[in-house]
């Protein structure tokens, strides 16, 4: 293994000359302040600039003069107009990026309210320069959508990283030294930084009780110390057992005072040698593991425990509503029906963090009905970043385009346009925190992430985090230009390729709203007629799909398991019927016969034949889009992702045969010739 990864999308290379004219007005830069995070910015600023122009910055003492102008407070020492309303309105973590002046005084201003902003600004202003952005009349300000935008990474203490696809975890690394890793480290640090990622869980929801013992603790310690300077916060996952597991106490019943004090001090603990620590991630009464519902309590009584110990420091809770029990006919109506009687009785400093659909990361869910439900209570939302549905890091899978379906889902909360993105981001209710998190595909490959492009889901979230309203297309290209090369004869392909790619999955895996036929356990293939004896009904495909010969499909309009209440009007009622469910949803909520007229006058057999042939179609398309690209960045990385396409594309056969030919024993019907679709 090297000793760090490679430079994601901080590649710094040279940018075009053109660009470079527009730029060598600008040699110096004033810094103010010292502190460690500014430090970080300075640094940055300078090695992007030399990377990218040749020119080394010359640091100057003076704010006059032709300059980048750099820190907290300068609207103290210059008189530029607006810069006061932008700090007014950019908050705690935004910025202003201003261009002033003329030539031999032409100055660029990057500052903010605190140093975490200004280093946000300094990377706005590295990535505009990455982008070859016109800056003659830069002018932004900007402020994040969500106060806080994590990374949960699901790494287990002995280096495991579950439904990781990118090697073992970067945290829990037995081999190297952590000093090893330094350099390492400090790539992710500056990625994360770089797109306003400020928090990061660092080990699995499914968590060992250990982590809050002093031998896990003391790496938590330097883990911390390295990432502050680059404003990021570390949480952790904690397991609800923890008192009677490491504390030797009888339970771990959250309303005994015994078992109070024990995190109490615990928390202490923790504060004594990290004052800035985040707070925890919770996952509890889900999958098997523990939680106050063993001891008849509610999670409001948990979460409000582990609250309660946090709170004089200003610690978080992020308690996941993400519970499912093999009893009950429909698990997707479970985390509503547990959670909104929950409303208004979590405390302030508890966040509940619902994942984006009801069920589990598949390539295609509905929003969850808890957003919008709970106008009491902070809600987050949690995308998973790593492919755990959607082909592993084999597969090229763009994930920005899914996260703005979501974001611009309509839950009709406070009547039209209360989309998901506005029930979360304190637009719609008054929520004492915003939040969000993206479990992470990370892991200790060279390349970080498995597949190269599978960066670009690590770069999107991040985006997309800091702000909502972000068009997947943009966040792409900025990427591409960044990681690859800015030439529109790489860009245009490439980014057609990702903005594709969901819907290519979509299509070869689990078209129309099917969902969950992928194999037991492991997750990667398909297994749509998996029956263990003895596992949870829950737990396999065939309870999700339902197919026999009366059709296919899992009914939860009001004549099934009537999930669809659980939406606002007039969402139950579009999704109740299916002549209005949204066909791309219509197998999600219904059961229809295998004879069943689409809107295209075709039977749902052969609809469902021609999607699964058209996300094969796509992969190869994607192969002859890639082939092109061959001489237009690096043989290395190109031969890489023609390597992972080709896996793509057996996959996706593979796929569309196994799940056409087990359907068909049911529905009894031909499968269409592959180019036969009526147009
Ligand atoms: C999925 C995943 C598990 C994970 C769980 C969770 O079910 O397969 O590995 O623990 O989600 O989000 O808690």
């Amino acid at each position: 293994l090297a000793e760090s990864g490679e430079n994601l999308w901080l590649r710094y290379d040279k940018v075009s000359d053109n660009v470079f004219d527009d730029y060598s007005v600008l040699e110096t830069l004033y810094v103010e302040g010292n502190s460690p995070v500014i430090g970080v910015a300075r640094n940055e600023l300078i090695n992007a600039i030399k990377g990218m122009t040749s020119v080394d910055l010359d640091l100057s003492k003076k704010v006059s003069g032709s300059s980048i102008l750099l820190g907290v407070g300068l609207n103290e020492k210059i008189d530029v107009q607006g810069l006061e309303e932008g700090l007014e309105s950019c908050g705690p973590e935004g910025y202003v990026i201003r261009r002033v002046g003329k030539d031999k005084e032409t100055q660029v201003v990057i500052t903010a309210n605190t140093d975490a902003g200004v280093l946000y600004g300094t990377f706005a202003f590295i990535r505009m320069m990455q982008n070859e952005e016109d800056i003659s009349a830069i002018n932004v300000v900007e402020t994040p959508k969500y106060e806080l935008r994590l990374l949960n990474h699901w790494d287990n203490l002995d280096g495991t990283v579950e439904r990781g696809y990118a090697g073992h975890s970067i945290w829990w690394n037995r081999e190297k030294d952590f000093n090893d890793l330094r350099d390492h480290y400090q790539i992710y640090a500056r990625a994360n930084a770089s797109v306003g990622i400020n928090g990061t869980v660092l080990n699995n929801v499914n968590a060992a009780p250990e982590v809050l013992t002093d031998e896990y603790l003391e790496q938590v310690v330097r883990i911390a110390d390295l990432l502050r300077p680059y404003n990021i916060k570390v949480y952790l996952s904690v397991n609800f057992s923890s008192p009677a597991v490491i504390g030797g106490l009888e339970d771990s019943d959250p309303l005994r005072d015994e078992v109070r004090e024990w995190w109490k001090d615990k928390v202490e603990e923790i504060y004594e040698e990290i004052p800035d620590f985040g707070g925890f991630l919770v996952k509890a009464n889900s999958e098997g593991q523990p939680g106050p519902q063993d001891y008849g309590r509610t999670h409001a009584d948990g979460a409000n425990m582990l609250a309660e110990a946090l709170e004089p420091y200003d610690g978080i809770v992020m308690w996941r509503a993400f519970v499912y029990a093999p009893s009950g006919d429909d698990r997707a109506k479970q985390a509503y029906t547990e959670f909104v009687p929950l409303d208004g009785k979590f405390h302030e400093n508890v966040i509940v963090q619902v994942k984006n659909g009801p069920i589990d990361f598949q390539p295609r869910e509905p929003f969850s009905p808890v957003f919008g439900a709970m106008d009491e209570t902070s809600l987050m939302i949690e995308f998973q970043i790593t492919q755990e549905y959607l082909g592993f890091s084999n597969h090229l899978a763009y994930l920005a385009t899914m996260q703005k379906e979501t974001f611009e889902s309509d839950t009709y909360a406070k009547g039209p346009g209360s989309t998901v993105a506005k029930a979360t981001d304190g637009s719609l209710f008054s929520q004492k925190h915003t939040a969000i998190a993206g479990v992470a595909n990370i892991g200790r490959d060279v390349n970080w992430t498995g597949h190269h492009f599978a960066q670009a889901n690590w770069y999107a979230y991040g985006r997309l985090a800091w702000d909502h309203t972000l068009r997947a297309d943009d966040i792409g290209k900025e990427w591409l230009g960044m990681t690859f090369s800015n030439e529109d004869a790489f860009v245009e392909p490439s980014l057609n390729i990702m903005m594709r790619s969901r819907e290519a999955v979509v299509n070869y895996m689990t078209p129309l709203g099917l969902h969950h036929l992928m194999g037991w356990s492991h997750h990667h293939g398909p297994e749509p007629w998996t029956e263990i004896e003895g596992a949870r009904p829950d737990w396999l495909p065939k309870y999700y799909h339902n197919a026999s010969e009366d059709g296919i499909g899992f009914d939860r309009s009001e004549s099934g398991s009537n999930a669809v209440v659980q939406y606002e009007e007039p969402l139950a009622s579009i999704y109740n019927n299916p002549k209005t469910c949204p066909e791309n949803l219509i197998l999600w909520f219904h059961h229809l016969p295998w004879d069943y007229t689409m809107s295209s006058g075709l039977s749902l057999w052969d609809e469902l034949c021609y999607h699964y042939y058209d996300g094969v179609e796509e992969v190869r398309l994607m192969q002859k889009k890639w082939d092109r690209m061959q001489g237009l960045i690096d043989d290395e990385r190109f031969e890489h992702v023609r390597h992972k396409l080709k896996i793509q594309s057996r996959e996706a056969e593979w796929w569309r045969d196994a799940c056409l030919l087990y359907f068909q024993t049911f529905s009894g019907m031909p499968i269409p010739a592959e180019l036969e679709r009526p147009v």
